[in-house]
């Protein structure tokens, strides 16, 4: 038998200059292992005179206990060494912005939203919101459409089942409905917008049954079409970022509003393109008006106190005119590459807040 202890000295020896994990088991492998030099020594107990049997068998155990406990602690040492290299070597500022590249883009529509109210709020307008499962009263009776009236059927609705109360829900058809829930919500003045989602049973290249407006109203004690019509050409101005834009007021009819009009803007139809600000064509973008004494009236306010302007615009329509998009239904497509090429970069800064900040911080 060999000298145990420099036999343990050189193993132990071995084993903590060991700085590679595989190394190290090919050391337990030759020390320890099955056919290892100490397993081999056990062995040889058996052939042994009790005499020696009782001196080397537990020197031989006791050695064998140590090596294994020495592989298995400077394991966990050599794994804890090379988990800090990984960390080191994988090491992320979670401080750095993502790139952009990996934030995907902005749609159109959220551009336009996030324009519109940019340019509302700038002029005291707040952001109201409503429900798209509306009900009847909201969506049409209180907004001086009364049931029979063929403006009803204009709208192309989609509606719900019927209610226990054996009332029907619908998917509200334009973004008027805020209006009234609005004015139901608080005393005047009001001035708010009310962009979103709107529904109606409607598709082609200009349709979508699923399309997005905003609505406006302001109502005050001396609120008056002057102030109607400001609002909208500086809207125009802002949003299409031209100072001359051409607007036209063409009569026209709503229920909920009296007198009404139409909004068209100056534009010029170029090959199969079309260009806003120049030319002598013209392109509808909303409907207004002064809101209807009727509509007030069905919300308790007395129009001989207090009137008002509300408008709505298909922002669907103002982002294919802004930024010539020739085809409504693709924005719904959940295409990617129609959204890599007409989208917004995520971090981009909005165009109009430059805007504002080149002319001088307004
Ligand atoms: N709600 C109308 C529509 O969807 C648009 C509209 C016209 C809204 C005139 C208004 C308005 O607020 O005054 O066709």
């Amino acid at each position: 038998m060999e000298d145990l202890q420099k036999l343990e000295t050189a193993i132990i020896a071995e084993i903590t200059a060991c700085d590679d994990l595989s190394r190290l088991e090919d050391i337990r492998v030759a020390e320890v292992g099955k056919k290892g030099r100490v397993s081999l020594m056990m062995r040889e107990i058996g052939k042994m005179s009790p005499e020696e049997k009782k001196n080397f068998g537990p020197k031989l155990n006791a050695l064998k206990n140590k090596i294994n406990n020495a592989i298995a602690d400077h394991k966990t040492e050599l794994e804890a060494q090379a988990l800090n290299l990984r960390l080191l070597s994988e090491h992320i500022d979670i401080t750095l912005p993502s790139p952009p590249e990996n934030l995907g883009s902005i749609h159109p529509i959220s551009q336009v939203m996030d324009e519109v109210a940019e340019i509302f709020t700038e002029i005291g307008f707040s952001i109201a919101e409503g429900p798209e499962i509306e009900e009847d009263f909201y969506n049409f009776t209180a907004l001086n459409i009364p049931e029979e009236h063929p403006a009803r059927q204009m709208h192309d609705t989609f509606y719900l089942p019927e209610d226990k109360d054996g009332k029907r829900k619908l998917l509200r058809t334009h973004t008027s409905p805020v209006q009234i829930r609005t004015m139901m919500s608080g005393p005047p003045p009001y001035r708010i917008i009310a962009p979103g989602r709107t529904y109606r049973c409607d598709s082609d290249a200009t349709h979508t049954p699923m399309f997005h407006q905003v609505e406006a109203l302001v109502i005050d004690k001396d609120i008056h079409m002057g102030h109607l019509k400001w609002c909208i050409e500086e809207f125009c101005r802002k949003f299409f970022e031209l100072d001359n834009v051409k607007i036209r007021f063409r009569p026209s009819y709503f229920p909920f509003t009296e007198p009404s009009a139409e909004v068209d803007i100056g534009c010029a139809f170029k090959d199969g393109e079309i260009l806003i600000g120049e030319g002598d064509d013209w392109l509808e973008i909303m409907g207004c008006g002064m809101v209807n004494a009727r509509v007030l009236e069905n919300v308790n306010l007395d129009p001989g106190e207090y009137q008002g302007f509300a408008f709505g615009m298909g922002l669907d329509r103002i982002a294919m005119l802004k930024w010539g998009i020739p085809d409504l239904r693709e924005f719904f497509a959940a295409d990617l590459r129609w959204l890599k090429h007409y989208g917004f970069a995520a971090l981009d800064i909005p165009s109009l807040s430059t805007q504002n900040h080149k002319a001088g911080g307004k």
